[in-house]
């Protein structure tokens, strides 16, 4: 390759590595492209997380090829210091460049850990590892090359490259930076919007679990019903918010112990209008569905519900599948003014609100896949303990399992 081909490439890379905005894809594809780029044998990357380096993709492309071979990995941490050549990289931020790993006459401080060739049986013989540093000098992570090929043979990564893949680093900084970023704000938001309905739900119901229950009961109805991954997953961030307008409603309303009488009804069915209130009018597109299953969630498919007595496919998809499982939540639980129903009155009452109060091809799904439902609830159990259960998992997904 010549210095312009060289350059063309690097913007082909650039360009192909900032389309992607999911972590785990953007890793695989840097991989991908590097080993493409310097004709490596195999790629490693590491991303920082703190003060620890954190392995989190790699190819070998003989190993590949070998048919007996394990091609999954596990994760594992490295410190940020001398004692491995990814961590010295990334402590010392600059490039290290070994022709051969087991005849080395550097006077680098680590020394060649060969446990991953013994194991594998595989000889690693020249390296290329580069820190990725985004523009104001923060290592991001490290890239190591393994086994520059010619001819089917192990040779020295070419002085020449160590420019090249410096560059190619630095592209693979901008798009790891902007996938990180919009990684953590979609985590702190959710997060936020979830602690505060936890808050919220604490007031009539004492663990919280039920906005848990909610998420993963709504997001399977989505999925069975054949929605997108990205509609199902917003559809499980923003159901929590529905019963968000119960903070307007006053103790001796929302905690009466007993059946509410008909003022007190009507000031409890403010809740879904107090809830949109509250969230609706922002740019963020999980507040704005939020904001909507907040107003929807008590309208019933006869057109018979609240506020606004909308009817059949003109309740938005969402607020038909909150309505349903809020309800089969509701009725599986106790509350201050009701015992838990036992489980076949629960399933026969939603069986029998089918087209009433219901979309009866919800509730379908829903008992063509009870298990699935019954599996959620037993796992989200209202335990009266107080329990951090971890809904919060993190949004960024890992290459290979
Ligand atoms: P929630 O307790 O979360 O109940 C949500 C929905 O589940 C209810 O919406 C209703 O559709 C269904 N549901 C709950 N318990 C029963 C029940 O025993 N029988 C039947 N047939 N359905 C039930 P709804 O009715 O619009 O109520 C909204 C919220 O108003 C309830 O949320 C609860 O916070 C409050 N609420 C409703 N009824 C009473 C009551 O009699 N006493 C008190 N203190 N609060 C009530
Ligand atoms: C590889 O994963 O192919 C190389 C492993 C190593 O870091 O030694
Ligand atoms: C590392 O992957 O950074 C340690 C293994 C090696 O020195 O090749
Ligand atoms: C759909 O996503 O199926 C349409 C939304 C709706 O039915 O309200
Ligand atoms: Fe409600
Ligand atoms: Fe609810």
């Amino acid at each position: 390759m010549n210095q312009q081909d060289i350059a063309n490439r690097l913007v082909e890379i650039g360009i192909a590595l900032s389309e992607e905005n999911d972590l785990g894809a953007l890793l695989a594809k840097v991989v991908d492209h590097s080993l493409n780029f310097t004709n490596a044998d195999a790629a490693s990357l590491y991303v920082r997380e703190g003060d620890e380096l954190e392995f989190k993709f790699t190819r070998n492309l003989t190993l590949e090829k070998r048919s007996d071979s394990d091609a999954t990995f596990t994760t594992f941490r490295l410190p940020i210091d001398s004692k491995s050549v990814s961590g010295y990289v990334a402590l010392n931020k600059h490039t290290v460049l070994i022709p051969d790993v087991y005849d080395r006459n550097d006077s680098l401080p680590f020394s060649f850990d060969d446990s991953f060739d013994k194991r594998v049986n595989y000889h690693s013989r020249s390296m290329l590892v580069v820190p990725i540093i985004d523009n104001e000098g923060e290592v991001l992570g490290v890239l190591q090359l393994i086994n520059h090929m010619r001819d089917g043979i192990a040779e020295a990564f070419p002085e020449e490259l160590r420019r090249p893949v410096e560059a190619l680093a630095g592209q693979v900084a901008i798009a790891l930076r902007n996938v990180i970023l919009v990684d953590k704000l979609a985590l702190s938001q959710r997060e936020t919007v979830y602690r505060l309905c936890r808050a919220a739900e604490t007031r009539d119901n004492e663990t919280g679990n039920h906005i848990i229950r909610i998420s993963h009961f709504a997001r399977k109805l989505a999925e069975l019903r054949g929605e997108s991954a990205s509609y199902s997953e917003l559809v499980f961030d923003a159901s929590p918010m529905h019963d968000i307008g119960k903070i307007g409603i006053p103790d001796a309303v929302l905690l009466k112990p007993g059946r509410l009488n008909d003022t007190e009804r009507q000031i409890m069915n403010t809740h879904a209008k107090l809830g949109y209130d509250m969230l609706a009018g922002s740019d963020s597109y999980l507040l704005e569905m939020g904001a909507k299953i907040a107003y929807t969630h008590h309208e019933r498919w006869d057109g018979n519900g609240y506020p606004d007595q909308v009817k059949g496919l003109d309740i938005p998809l969402e607020g038909r599948i909150t309505a349903l499982v809020d309800v089969f939540d509701a009725l599986s639980s106790p509350r201050v003014y009701k015992p838990a129903w036992p489980l076949e009155k629960v399933t026969g009452y939603c069986m029998e609100q089918r087209d009433s109060h219901f979309d009866g091809d919800l509730v379908d799904l829903m008992f063509d896949n009870l298990d699935d439902f019954l599996g959620i609830r037993d796992n989200f159990a209202d335990s009266f303990e107080e329990e951090e259960h971890s809904i919060l998992a993190p949004t960024i997904s890992r290459p290979a399992d």
